[in-house]
């Protein structure tokens, strides 16, 4: 979708926004797939009340973006823009046990950074590519833990209601890989709570994690990470591996032939591609194993 109302155009540099006109989502997103739309980048979050009622007056529909590690978005132009927050200057804040982190923040290095000041507990994440707000809203987890477990407070505007609030982490439901926030939330900012861990024993578990992934996933091609959930006491990645479909191919896209449950972009894959290859895998899953998976992936499709 491009914006050509000549208002909106004129009124977006005042709120502090960035129009960048017709940008591919195939440079936005790690799987390197999607259509084009305009995206807006938001510098002054003060203003975003009056950018969405903006957008929301003139019939302009849009979605949010994170980091775009872990979305499938469809070809073609697209019928929504895009907004996203600038990462700010200073992102991360350390008081006691607390850091107070901007969900624009690379959550690698927020865990690398809390772990510089003698806080652990997120080990696991390292290694996990996006934004600490994307990491909030899909409740990100590896090797044994979860953000949610440390999650205090949670600064967001909510789109529906147009209203900024702040949320404590027992207000929130974080489950596997879900949320109680709304669609339409907007992550702005987050207070973890950590346990107190000598740098070296944490650096050791970093250590750790990070060989594991480097040695199961597929770390340097195009993917978004795990396609579906693991239904309860399984693992999608085994049944899939079981079927004999690592490398199994639609188009550009594959099956990993390292993790089964990785679905990478080998060579210009487009939407229709990777779609179809997740109908496939799930209904071969379905068929042997008699399991539906549920895809962890976001699909924006239309
Ligand atoms: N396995 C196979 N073949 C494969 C892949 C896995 O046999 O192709 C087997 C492994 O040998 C292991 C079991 O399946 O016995 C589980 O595999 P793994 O340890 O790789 O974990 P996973 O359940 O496939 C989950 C998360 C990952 C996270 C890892 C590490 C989900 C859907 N996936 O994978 O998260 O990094 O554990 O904790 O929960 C993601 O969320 O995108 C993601 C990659």
């Amino acid at each position: 979708m491009r914006i050509h109302e000549p208002k909106v155009v004129a009124a977006l540099p005042e709120l502090g926004v960035e129009l960048h006109s017709g940008s591919p989502l195939t440079e936005l997103t790690s799987l390197g797939i999607g259509g084009t739309t305009d995206l807006l980048v938001i510098r002054q979050r003060q203003h975003l009340p009056q950018i969405v009622t903006l957008l929301g007056e003139n019939g302009i529909a849009f979605r949010f973006l994170g980091g775009g590690t872990n979305l499938l978005v469809a070809d073609g132009e697209l019928p929504w823009v895009l907004l996203q927050l600038a990462r700010p200057d200073h992102d991360l804040v350390i008081d006691g046990n607390c850091a107070q982190v901007d969900a624009a923040a690379d959550l690698g290095r927020t865990v690398t950074y809390c772990a510089k000041n003698n806080l652990g507990g997120m080990e696991g994440l390292i290694g996990v590519p996006g934004t600490i707000g994307g990491a909030l809203r899909m409740n990100a987890g590896a090797y044994g833990m979860q953000i949610g477990s440390y999650v205090r407070e949670v600064e967001l505007y909510r789109a529906s209601a147009r209203q900024l609030e702040i949320l404590r982490g027992n207000q929130i439901s974080f489950e596997y890989r879900h949320t109680s926030f709304a669609p339409d939330d907007i992550m702005l900012a987050v207070k973890l709570e950590l346990p107190s861990k000598p740098f070296r024993e944490i650096l050791e578990g970093i250590r750790v994690c990070n060989n594991k992934r480097r040695s199961s996933q597929p770390l340097n091609q195009k993917s978004a990470g795990c396609i579906f959930k693991n239904p309860p006491g399984a693992s999608a990645g085994r049944m899939i591996d079981a079927l004999g479909l690592k490398g199994h191919r639609v188009g550009g896209a594959a099956v990993s032939d390292r993790h089964a449950n990785f679905f990478v972009n080998l060579d210009q894959a487009t939407a229709a591609d990777m779609l179809a290859l997740i109908a496939d895998v799930h209904e071969r899953v379905r068929m042997t194993h008699g399991v539906e998976l549920e895809n962890e992936v976001i699909l924006w499709k239309d």
